[in-house]
């Protein structure tokens, strides 16, 4: 049996389609190994979004070609492979297949081609017309958790992103193959699906199957009300595009309480300007009248973002504006990049005017901005109970448990191993920096009889 190693960078897409791959490949007889200096196979699923990702790829085929042990397989997949194609071949040594982000569906093939002998296979195809998308089935990165794609691709060509030509054009699954899907899950123990997409809220099935008899303005809100119904315990959604971000979403969230106060809504910049440059197709002004809407939610919504800094163009002027926005946000959590332009962009021929040193100042002014304004928010935590589905023993502590939030928030608190797979109330008593700390309620302690 050939062992395959498979290492997975990039987003929650990514993620995806490395689980499918995992479940295709021990479904054909090959064994998954967590060793890569024993397995017979090494995939990468490569990301491409910023150039220090693209990074890694190189970083990771050069480390397997001077490890000293007999070369294993080695396949690229994912969105480097996607753009890069058989081009891949020339820059790096040792690559012996490239499998694009739709092909992942032939991967056994296309492995056990190369294990045939045949040499320099590249398949940048469209998925199969029969693709598997039920992922009940598929091999995760947690029981208990799963990511459920709703949505592939992307229109939106924002002009810094390489995504809609990594990925392709949006097409939305049907609904009635999702809610399927959910249900089977719950039946086999997940807690936690996340409904996952480059932009959810711009789900647009061929066919109102499924989502019938659902209420909602948009067929995005209708799918969360269907999910909701099947009963799974938790839904989370990832990413909302703002434009396209409208109150129906909010107020199923008010309506069903499986459906999570967590909302990720990437703003990229706090400047219209900048936000034009970029064609994000939202100002701040709209932006904010998002945000109070989500504020006004009697859920305690959890809002997390995106933002780059350092875009072609950005004046100190600019970046005050995305200051400004962070303090008015008030996120819980915001990731922060620093530009980084991707050939292929529109972006990449704009001049990339502000210098390396201007770029880290920004990010590390906007990162104290946020750290600060985060702190305060995360404040109102302390003392409420938080449900917390266990997750993992917390790493280097035995006597912890780690899990997630309905506001998704990592939460952990001292409590056995035996809690992992349930869902805990927990008295939040302490912030931490990109956590939560807390102990275990008691009436929680009594079911477990801990106390
Ligand atoms: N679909 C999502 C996320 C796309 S990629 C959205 O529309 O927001 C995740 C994040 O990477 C983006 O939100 C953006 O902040 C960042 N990103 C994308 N392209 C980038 C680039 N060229 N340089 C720096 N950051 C980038
Ligand atoms: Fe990229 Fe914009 Fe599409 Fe998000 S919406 S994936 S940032 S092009
Ligand atoms: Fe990266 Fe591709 Fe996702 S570029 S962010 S892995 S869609």
């Amino acid at each position: 049996m050939k062992k395959v190693y498979l290492e997975t960078f990039g987003c929650q897409m990514n993620v995806s389609d490395s689980e499918r791959v995992a479940t295709t490949l021990a479904k054909k007889g090959f064994e998954m190994t967590l060793r890569e200096d024993q397995a017979d196979v090494v995939l990468i699923n490569t990301c491409s979004v910023r150039e220090k990702a693209e990074q890694k790829l190189y970083t990771q085929v050069g480390r397997i070609r001077h490890s000293g042990r007999p070369k294993p397989v080695v396949g690229v997949l994912g969105c480097v492979a996607q753009l890069e194609g058989e081009t891949l071949f020339k820059k790096i040594e040792g690559i012996d297949l490239v499998v694009g982000t739709k092909a992942v569906g032939r991967i056994s093939d296309v492995i056990q081609r190369v294990l045939d002998g045949e040499e320099g296979i590249v398949d940048l195809g469209e998925r199969e017309k029969d693709y598997d998308w039920n992922v009940s089935d598929a091999q995760r990165h947690s029981p208990y958790v799963a990511f459920v794609p709703i949505i592939e691709g992307c229109n939106k060509f924002c002009t810094y992103c390489i995504v809609p030509f990594s990925r392709g054009r949006e097409v939305s699954l049907p609904a009635s193959e999702i809610i399927r899907s959910v249900l089977e899950m719950r039946r086999s123990g997940v807690k936690e699906i996340h409904l996952i997409g480059q932009n959810v809220n711009s789900y647009r099935p061929e066919s109102d199957s499924g989502l019938e008899g659902f209420e909602g303005a948009t067929p995005f809100s209708r799918l969360l009300r269907a999910v909701s119904a099947t009963g799974i315990e938790r839904i989370k959604f990832n990413t909302s595009f703002p434009r396209d971000f409208k109150a129906d979403i909010v107020d199923a969230i008010n309506e069903h309480e499986n459906l999570c106060n967590w909302v990720h809504l990437p703003v990229q910049s706090g400047s219209d300007r900048v936000l034009g440059l970029m064609k994000r197709g939202h100002t701040s002004e709209s932006y904010k009248k998002k945000i109070d809407y989500l504020r006004s939610s009697p859920r305690d919504i959890s809002i997390t973002t995106d933002i780059i800094v350092g875009f072609p163009g950005e004046t100190g002027e600019d970046f005050k504006r995305t200051v400004e926005l962070v303090e008015y946000a008030g996120y819980d959590a915001a990731y922060i990049f620093k530009y980084s332009p991707r050939p292929g962009t529109p972006a990449y021929s704009m001049d990339d005017d502000v210098s390396p040193e201007e770029k880290t100042d920004r990010f590390l002014e906007l990162e104290t901005a946020q750290r600060k304004s985060q702190n305060e928010r995360l404040k109102r935590y302390i003392g409420k109970d938080l449900e917390v589905l266990v997750e993992k023993q917390a790493v280097r502590m035995e006597m912890q448990v780690s899990g997630h939030s309905t506001c998704h928030k990592v939460v952990n608190f001292n409590g056995p191993a035996e809690l992992i797979g349930s869902i805990e109330k927990v008295r939040i008593t302490e912030v931490k920096s990109n956590s939560l700390f807390g102990e275990l309620c008691n009436d929680s302690k009594a079911a477990m009889q801990l106390c």
